[in-house]
């Protein structure tokens, strides 16, 4: 099976030289708006049967019986697979060997973890035979108490937070600075339960064919999931197939091998057919990862003159009963300010919920909420301009490490970000602002900053006798446009143009692209892409200076440049020949080299890398209702080389609406008696609609950093929500003079306060 995606060409866009650095649109969106794109759900193999998930409807206990009999006799029900006839798996779905492993549920015993664990599947020749034999299996419960909320159960010091980060780090004397301050804040922030929420819900259809395995499901980690279902299944990977060309979103959720995928592929086991299961929006509230809630305490201290002395972030978050993932929000004020003293703790809980997991900037998303209004809170209490505050007190080198830091990029965001929105005519005391209809309006702003990441990508390219290339990667695109942009660096890879270069991705039979996650996906495969670009011209460039008869003979690797598919030399720029010239002599079809991608031990133990940002809000509130609107953000970024500027931008205004729902909308509301989450949909948990989001704008400040890696990429999938959350829940404090510090902020935390 090979991924067989024909992607379409924009002739609108002319190329200039180099394809970096076009604002291309995305090479799939046409297949995409004129639904033909293939998405996973979409396959439909010869004698595929669907399969429904039964879930669970208490948060724990056991599963005291299930009505089999009546689901199975139901017109249409192929098999109901429960604990007792689910087929073995080679490895135990609740081992853990690697801090990227996760529990799972899948059906390997009769208990209930939480609400909406999977506890039967039930698989049929039709979708509404399958739903229909779900309802009729009328579960039965003992149950037993659920714990839920912050305070559900007694705390304790998590071993680690995030993956592998320390959950405890003090540098210097806090306790001691934060006594003699002469100024000083202790606030505490909450953050509630956040669900990720896709437009396509994780779907998967399996097809064994003896012990190979063919896999169409969304994924953000082809070559891991590759892995880890190898291990579950006790066959070689590489008898796995997965195709992924298209995910309907994913942020963070499909990254890991969850148990409904697991179930997918053992209903298709153990009916000897191809099984299609798509989960239920309900059902991705719970199986699937989700964000922990969060109480954040924030203590600082600043000299007479605002100079921040001391910093302590301590998060207090949960996790679930059975495993272990800690949100590491306290993680986000170990390096973005300034500080003599820091201090970074976490304490958890576990509770009778689905793991949280990895969902769009883990940590630093409601760490960075809890620090920029404390910072905000910081700086009223030294009566300076929250903007002035963080130009005194952002970090020139990391604090802790002691690493340089891209501090000039940064002071560019503050610069072309305040200008931009107007930032110096704002009023320094809350609540002086008022619109033509009498709405109250305030300006906040927010700091934000997201490490570039690099994790380890591999890719193969080829360049052909007729002239065009190829360039192979697993890579993921979850419809941020990565193919588009992978495509642009292969182009300039092989020195051709775009629509020479067959790209190919979405495929586990591809070279392991490693993940799309950590917004390192750019970085990490688009290194490999380059890497093997060069590798591959490399050879070429050993064939023809090798040879008498090529005009480049002689000239040694490194005096010959690849540009527009010819090799020419660089002392001598009219002696040139051209890919296919070259092949065709050397009787060659085809020549390909590998290249890979991954971090620079020697760059990172000098530097510290991140992205940054500053994100400026406007609100206007109702004084009488408290309705809160967003009506205008700027955000100015620099994250390093810009591949393609439109889908750059985009992805940073799709962050800053992140950043619009965590202070206002989003929300997991769990009832505290049952453990149950009361509006796992998409109609009650709430997200911005076209009418919440406002004017915005995301500036591109240029940032050129030659450590990161070798193109200068950083990422953008992430930082967007960092600060524009913080910057939004300040301005709300600007326009009302009501701090709240509870989020999602709502009408009745205003509505009061500010009437009148
Ligand atoms: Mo992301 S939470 O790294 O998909």
């Amino acid at each position: 099976m090979t991924t067989d995606i024909s992607l379409t060409r924009d002739p609108a866009h002319v190329r200039h030289g180099s394809s970096i650095g076009q604002p291309l649109t995305r090479r799939d969106g046409v297949l995409k708006v004129t639904g033909s794109a293939r998405y996973a759900a979409d396959n439909h193999p010869p004698k595929m049967l669907h399969a429904v998930m039964a879930v669970s409807s208490i948060a724990r206990g056991r599963v005291a019986s299930l009505d089999v009999a009546a689901a199975k006799s139901h017109p249409g029900i192929v098999e109901v697979m429960t604990q007792a006839n689910r087929p073995p798996l080679a490895d135990d779905p609740d081992a853990k060997t690697n801090p990227f492993m996760f529990r799972m549920e899948s059906l390997q015993n009769d208990r209930v973890r939480y609400a909406n664990q999977p506890i039967a599947v039930v698989i049929a020749e039709t979708l509404e035979a399958a739903t229909e034999g779900a309802a009729l299996l009328a579960p039965r419960y003992e149950v037993e108490p659920a714990r839920a909320g912050l305070d559900g159960n007694e705390s304790y010091i998590p071993p680690a937070v995030g993956i592998g980060h320390p959950a405890e780090l003090r540098h210097g004397d806090v306790e001691g600075t934060l006594a003699t301050s002469a100024h000083a804040i202790d606030a505490t922030y909450e953050t509630p339960a956040q669900y990720h929420n896709p437009m396509e819900p994780h779907a998967i259809v399996a097809h064994w064919d003896g012990d190979t395995l063919s896999i169409d499901m969304p994924t953000q980690g082809l070559a891991m999931g590759q892995a880890r279902i190898a291990g579950l299944f006790g066959i070689p990977p590489g008898n796995i197939h997965i195709r992924s060309p298209f995910l309907g979103g994913g942020f963070g959720c499909k990254g890991l091998i969850s148990g409904p995928v697991t179930l997918g592929i053992l209903a298709a086991k153990l009916v000897g057919r191809p099984v299609k299961l798509v989960l239920r929006r309900e059902q991705m509230y719970g199986p699937v990862g989700h964000r922990s809630p969060s109480r954040q305490r924030l203590r600082m201290g600043t000299a007479s003159d605002g100079a921040l002395a001391a910093i302590h972030h301590h998060a207090k978050i949960a996790t679930s009963s059975f495993d272990d993932f800690y949100e590491p929000a306290a993680n986000a004020s170990h390096s973005l300010y300034a500080s003599p003293a820091i201090a970074i703790s976490h304490e958890a809980v576990r509770i009778d919920t689905g793991t949280p997991l990895f969902m769009r900037a883990p940590g630093e998303a409601p760490g960075s909420l809890a620090l920029e209004c404390a910072i905000d809170e910081m700086a009223l209490a030294c009566g300076m301009d929250p903007l002035a505050f963080r130009l005194k007190n952002y970090a020139e080198v990391e604090p802790i490490s002691g690493k340089p830091f891209s501090s000039k990029a940064l002071r560019e965001c503050y610069a072309q970000g305040a200008e931009r929105f107007g930032w110096s005519k704002r009023p320094l005391a809350p609540r002086q602002m008022r619109d033509d209809e009498g709405f109250l309006v305030g300006w906040g702003m927010g700091t934000a900053t997201f490490p570039a990441l690099m994790f380890a990508a591999e890719a193969r390219a080829v360049i052909r006798r007729d002239g065009s290339g190829a360039m192979e990667t697993g890579a993921h695109d979850m419809g941020q446009g990565a193919w588009t942009a992978f495509a642009q660096i292969a182009a300039d890879a092989l020195a051709l143009d775009l629509e020479q270069v067959d790209f190919k991705a979405g495929s586990s039979d591809l070279p392991d692209a490693g993940i799309a996650g950590g917004s390192a996906h750019t970085a990490t495969a688009g290194t490999a892409i380059h890497n093997a670009g060069a590798a591959v011209i490399a050879k070429l460039a050993e064939l023809a200076t090798s040879d008498e008869r090529s005009p480049l003979f002689g000239a040694g690797n490194a005096g010959v440049v690849a540009r527009d598919g010819r090799l020419h030399r660089r002392d001598d720029e009219s002696r040139h020949e051209g890919y296919g010239d070259i092949l065709a002599r050397a009787g060659l079809a085809e020549i390909e080299a590998r290249g890979n991608g991954a971090a620079d031990p020697a760059a990172q133990s000098s530097y510290a890398m991140h992205a940054h940002g500053a994100v400026f809000a406007e609100v206007k509130v109702d004084p009488d209702l408290g309705q809160i609107r967003v009506t205008r953000m700027v955000g100015a970024f620099a994250a390093g080389r810009v591949i393609n500027p439109r889908l750059v931008q985009s992805q940073i205004l799709g962050g800053m609406i992140w950043g619009v729902s965590f202070t206002l909308h989003e929300q997991a509301i769990v009832d505290h008696r049952s453990g149950r989450i009361m509006n796992a949909n998409l109609a009650e948990y709430h997200v911005p609609v076209n009418a919440d989001v406002p004017r915005m704008e995301a500036i591109m400040v240029d940032e050129h950093d030659p450590h990161v890696n070798v193109l200068g990429i950083k990422g953008v999938g992430e930082i967007g929500v960092t600060g524009s959350a913080g910057a939004v829940a300040n301005a709300v404090w600007h326009a009302t003079g009501v701090r709240v510090r509870r989020f999602p902020i709502r009408i009745d935390d205003l509505v009061m306060p500010v009437s009148g």
